[in-house]
């Protein structure tokens, strides 16, 4: 089916049909094992990330990919070959993420995209643009003013604190609000905006007519920063390949935005998505602001993280040690196992607890207490990270400036073999003299 075609009929079924609900507001599998990820990939006409892929990925880069993407947790792509001839022909790209925000604080599911964004931005040394949508949540959420310490717009500040703790580059990053950016965003949201119809946008979202209109306007403000002329700054008036570092339920948006950028003509922008890190309570739902119950904060203490894993983290295990012993553990619904996977590091001490732990050699409160050291020193690193955050460093990252394109290494290369180009003219035909001024 064609990649437009998909577009339409992915939403259609995925509100109408489908066992598994998938969109940017609900998170719903059928049942403990969680959403059928391989049925997404055909059903939104995705690629998945294949070990060819990844060996490209490693030879581009000169080391081992993320352990999200080893482990499939980033598990499906669109069009990233092309941001790998670009970057293997030295042609720059760039990174475009995002957050919405509904609370003061992230919550592990949301770091997971920002864990993975610096790690690409590390690797490739390319910039990247955050967009903070404090439009979209007001407009969405009926319970969240725009203004207060409570409205969408101060807890976008707060957010961006969180984010510039996981450590990205201050020269390469740009961070923008909807509320304070969009007057240098409207020319693109409006030439979107006349591309797409009311039955298209209905269509990808599943909105009703009740719905308000701010619901339908939006999306087109969440496509444009995909495109790198919506940052004259930046890029000029330069068209540069975009890659999106998210989780799956943004796709909608991207399928809009890439059937969009063929009638602007404008380059379609590349995608790479992650599986959910799930709710405490189960892979049923992703981890979400919505339910504090379900979600660890990275402003959580070392107890209240404890306390959480050890409350509400639903096992795999037999109801009795005896009966965990005897039948093993059920690793497909295990939370504590499935949040190894996001965060434990060493493969090898992972795959030993896998073996051990479906066998019921380990019990469910060995492997918690484990999990409790890991993501308490995840979290804690964070907040040290954050406490150090300024507010002239959020007023740094929020100015409009102009970034430089090209990663460091290439920009070095180039200017030795400029020197040493010069030095080969100058020498042989002026003198060491003119060689030194080079
Ligand atoms: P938001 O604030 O809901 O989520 C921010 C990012 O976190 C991802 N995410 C998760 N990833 C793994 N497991 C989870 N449980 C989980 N929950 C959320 C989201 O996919 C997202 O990447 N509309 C967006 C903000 C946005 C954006 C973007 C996101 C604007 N432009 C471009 C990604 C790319 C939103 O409300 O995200």
């Amino acid at each position: 089916m064609a990649e437009e075609n998909k577009t339409a009929a992915a939403s259609q079924e995925q509100v109408q049909n489908d066992d598994d609900v998938v969109t940017p507001f609900e998170i719903n599998a059928k049942d403990d094992t969680g959403i059928d990820y391989d049925k997404l990939i055909d059903k939104y006409g995705c690629f998945p990330i294949t070990p060819e892929l990844i060996a490209r990925i490693e030879r581009a880069i000169g080391e081992k990919c993320h352990r999200f993407i080893r482990r499939g947790i980033f598990f499906c792509q669109r069009d990233i070959e092309q941001i790998l001839d670009a970057y293997e022909n030295k042609k720059p790209f760039y990174l475009y993420t995002g957050r919405g925000p509904s609370a003061d604080a992230l919550h592990m599911g949301h770091c997971i995209p920002f864990i993975f964004t610096q790690w690409l931005q590390r690797v490739f040394d390319v910039p990247l643009v955050i967009q903070i949508t404090d439009d979209e949540k007001y407009i969405y959420k009926p319970e969240i003013e725009l203004d207060g310490p409570k409205g969408s717009i101060a807890m976008g500040l707060q957010n961006v604190k969180d984010i510039l703790a996981f450590g990205f580059n201050p020269d390469k990053t740009f961070i923008f609000s909807d509320c304070g950016y969009i007057g240098h965003m409207y020319q693109n949201v409006i030439r979107v905006q006349k591309h797409v119809n009311y039955s298209q946008i209905k269509g990808i979202f599943g909105f009703k007519a009740e719905d308000n209109v701010g619901k339908f306007a939006f999306p087109p403000v969440q496509a444009v920063p995909a495109f790198s002329n919506t940052f004259p700054h930046i890029f000029g008036k330069g068209h540069f390949p975009c890659l999106i570092p998210a989780a799956i339920d943004q796709d909608p948006y991207f399928r809009m935005t890439r059937d969009i950028a063929q009638k602007l003509k404008y380059k379609k922008p590349a995608s790479i998505y992650s599986t959910f890190f799930p709710a405490l309570q189960g892979k049923k739902s992703k981890m979400s602001s919505s339910d504090p119950n379900s979600s660890i904060l990275v402003s959580d203490k070392p107890e209240d993280i404890k306390k959480k894993i050890n409350k509400y983290a639903k096992t795999g295990g037999g109801q009795t040690v005896e009966e965990h012993r005897a039948n093993g553990c059920d690793l497909e619904v295990d939370v504590p196992f499935q949040y190894l996977t996001f965060f434990m590091e060493d493969d090898d001490l992972l795959e030993d607890i896998r073996v051990k732990y479906a066998k019921g050699d380990l019990l469910s409160g060995e492997v918690k207490m484990q999990l409790i050291k890991i993501i308490q020193a995840f979290v804690v690193e964070l907040q040290t990270a954050r406490k150090k955050v300024t507010d002239a460093d959020v007023e740094h990252f929020m100015s409009i400036r102009p970034i430089e394109k090209m990663p460091t290494k290439w920009l070095a290369a180039k200017a030795s073999s400029a020197v040493e180009a010069g030095v080969t003219l100058f020498s042989d035909s002026v003198g060491n003299m003119q060689t030194a001024s080079v």
